[in-house]
Parts: structure tokens; C-alpha cells; sequence
């Protein structure tokens, strides 16, 4: 079923000037960019957020480094979506990622594995919901 997820490169896929290339790896699979913007993460709602992870040992680094610059929030829509792009994107810590994922190939620090994308489809309800108003997602024409 066609569904939509919510992806967002964080500031150190920003920083190292990589956004190109992990849409590419996206397009290329065939799914749709259907919204998205360079955005800076309030506090709050990097607190919203990462909710599920308040209160465990890397929490605050986690809101502090995700605060810390711009992000490339996104929404991508397709078959399969939430999993298939976490499987593009590879196991969260980098050390168990394998090549070919874009974690896998671009960083070794868990802390810093340069995009994070939604774990399930209530999370991609709930996630675009923060980061997107309604008509910031678009439908492609059907037409072209
Ligand atoms: P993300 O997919 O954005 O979801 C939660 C984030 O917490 C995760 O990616 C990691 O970047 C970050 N994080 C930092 N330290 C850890 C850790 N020890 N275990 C799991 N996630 C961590």
C-alpha cells in the first residue's frame, strides 16, 4: 500500500553537505519527494520528537545535537515506504550498518548517523504531523 514517511538529515548530513546524495539514493528507488524544508528544531520540539527517549542516558545530547543546526526535513511517499527506506538507511549505530546504506557508508558514530527516519507508520503519522502543515505536502501530477 502506498503510504508516507517522515525523513530528515540531520545537521551533520547538512554540515557535510550530503543531502544531494541521500535524496538520490531515494529517487532512485523509485519513491516521491512529496515535502520538505532546511529547517532549524526548536527545543521543543526536538522534545516532542524524541519523547520515547527522554529519560535515557544519550536523551540530552540527542535534543542538544539535533538543535545544533539546520536539518533537511522530509516527506517521502510510496510502496512499502517506512520500510524500505529504513532499510536505505541502515541500522541506527553505524558500526552494524552494512555498505550500500547510507548510514553504512557515511558515519561511524551513533550519535551522529546523519538522518533519522520514522520506525513505523503510527510514528510517520505522528512525526509529519510535528514538522509539516497539510499543504506543505504535495501530490505529484498524475498526468506528466
Ligand atoms: P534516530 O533514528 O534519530 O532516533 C533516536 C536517536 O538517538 C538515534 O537515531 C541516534 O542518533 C541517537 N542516539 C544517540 N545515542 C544513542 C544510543 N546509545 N542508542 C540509540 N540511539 C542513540
Amino acid at each position: 500500500m502506498v503510504s508516507k514517511t517522515f525523513l530528515m538529515v540531520k545537521p551533520d548530513g547538512v554540515q557535510r553537505q550530503i543531502i544531494g546524495d541521500i535524496i538520490s539514493r531515494f529517487e532512485r528507488k523509485g519513491l516521491q519527494l512529496v515535502g520538505a524544508k532546511l529547517m532549524r528544531v526548536t527545543t521543543e520540539l526536538a522534545e516532542e520528537h524524541y519523547k520515547e527517549h527522554k529519560g535515557k542516558p544519550f536523551y540530552e545530547n540527542l535534543i542538544q545535537f539535533i538543535t545544533s543546526g539546520p536539518v533537511f526535513a522530509m516527506v517521502w511517499q510510496g510502496e512499502n515506504v517506512v520500510d524500505i527506506t529504513r532499510k536505505l538507511i541502515g541500522k541506527t549505530n553505524p558500526k552494524d550498518a552494512e555498505p550500500g546504506t547510507i548510514r553504512g557508508d557515511y558515519c561511524l558514530y551513533v550519535s551522529k548517523n546523519i538522518i533519522h527516519g520514522s520506525d513505523s507508520e503510527e510514528s510517520a503519522v505522528r512525526e509529519i504531523s510535528l514538522f509539516f502543515n497539510e499543504d506543505e505536502i504535495l501530490e505529484y501530477n498524475k498526468d506528466i
